[in-house]
């Protein structure tokens, strides 16, 4: 059976993106795969969240897998931190990663523009953090949104270049993963981006936002005053609402409002009423367990600590065998 790996940070309530490009394969894969999903909270360090902060988003993230559906008898659910061994796997994938292959990362690129006070090593080195995070459990398939295509891309380099270096077919190549073939790009209500943890408020519809607060940030979502020519091309901040409705939505819907645009006929307040509604029936289920899965620490303990063991058992395996291939023996 394929295994599969995932990872989402800790840094905020989950958002429609995580959900679509994300969560949502997860919670279909653990059917089919030999599934590990975690809480990427080594990741988050790069931005230096206080411990309170830490700790909590921690929670956040492990009570919005399981109200989404991920189910720890099915999938293994752990935290990042709690297996060493993906931090010594780290170390090693990092003696043959080279400055200027880490430094061309698009990801790494916008850190530095957005933040150029706090560039700092692990920032850097991510990619390498996430290569040791799907390597250790020797994964093929890793469902993630677009954004992350190229951080695959360079988790397959580092595999394979661990492979060449010590002449052994050890790790598998793994690829970024969407049952519907094409990776998934959720774009924020802002008109711009994509929908972000961090790209301001108003941006982003969460998972454990209120029905009300959903329709307040759709309706404020940006739009134009309309088009004027039959099938003309759509504008960005329009042509982003459309894309969240093709994805939220039923193809009724998507292409009820497309005619609507094409003939000049669309009136924005319906299609954002009706965008609204759809969010909330969408994301009611895991709305409706978020409060009570967050009270009940004694089941959120037992899902770390079996996710734990249980990612050990299979990361302790590769690092005894990564140790022996790169000629760490016992006398
Ligand atoms: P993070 O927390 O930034 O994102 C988590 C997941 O959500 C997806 N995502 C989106 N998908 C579509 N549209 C969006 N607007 C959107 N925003 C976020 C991301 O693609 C991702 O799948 N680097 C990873 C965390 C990670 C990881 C790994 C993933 C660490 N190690 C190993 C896979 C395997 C990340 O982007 O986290």
């Amino acid at each position: 059976m394929e295994t599969v790996v995932s990872g989402i940070r800790s840094t905020g309530n989950l958002h429609l993106g995580n959900y679509y490009g994300a969560i949502q394969n997860f919670v279909k894969m653990q059917h089919e795969y030999n599934c590990y999903f975690f809480i990427a909270d080594l990741h988050s360090l790069t931005t230096h969240p206080t411990p309170a902060d830490l700790h909590g988003n921690i929670k956040q993230v492990l009570v919005e897998y399981l109200a989404a559906g991920i189910d720890p008898e099915r999938a293994t659910i752990y935290i990042q931190s709690d297996v060493p061994e993906v931090s010594e796997l780290y170390l090693y994938l990092n003696m043959n990663a080279y400055l200027g292959e880490l430094e061309r990362a698009t990801s790494f690129k916008d850190k530095v523009r957005a933040n150029p006070d706090n560039v700092n090593a692990g920032l850097l080195t991510y990619p390498v953090l996430m290569a040791a995070d799907i390597l250790i459990h020797k994964a093929t398939k890793v469902p993630v949104g677009k954004d992350q295509e190229q951080h695959l891309e360079m988790s397959r380099t580092f595999g394979n270049r661990f492979n060449r270096l010590y002449n052994k077919e050890y790790f598998p190549e793994p690829y970024a993963f969407n049952f519907s073939d094409n990776l998934v790009k959720i774009p924020g209500l802002d008109g711009k981006g994509k929908m972000g943890k961090s790209e301001g408020e108003g941006n982003a519809v969460y998972l454990s936002d209120s029905p009300e607060a959903i329709r307040k940030k759709v309706m404020r979502a940006v739009t134009d005053s309309g088009p004027t020519v039959e099938n003309s091309e759509k504008p960005v901040e329009i042509q982003n609402l459309f894309d969240i409705i093709k994805v939220v939505s039923s193809a009724d819907t998507y292409e009820h409002f497309d005619n609507l645009y094409n003939t000049c006929q669309i009136r924005y307040g319906d299609l954002k009423k009706q965008l609204a509604e759809d969010i909330i029936i969408a994301t009611a289920p895991i709305r409706e367990r978020i409060n009570d899965i967050a009270n009940d620490t004694l089941y959120l303990r037992q899902v770390a600590r079996h996710g734990a063991i249980k990612a050990r058992e299979s990361a302790s395996r590769t690092i005894r065998e990564v140790r022996e291939i790169i000629g760490f023996k016992n006398f």
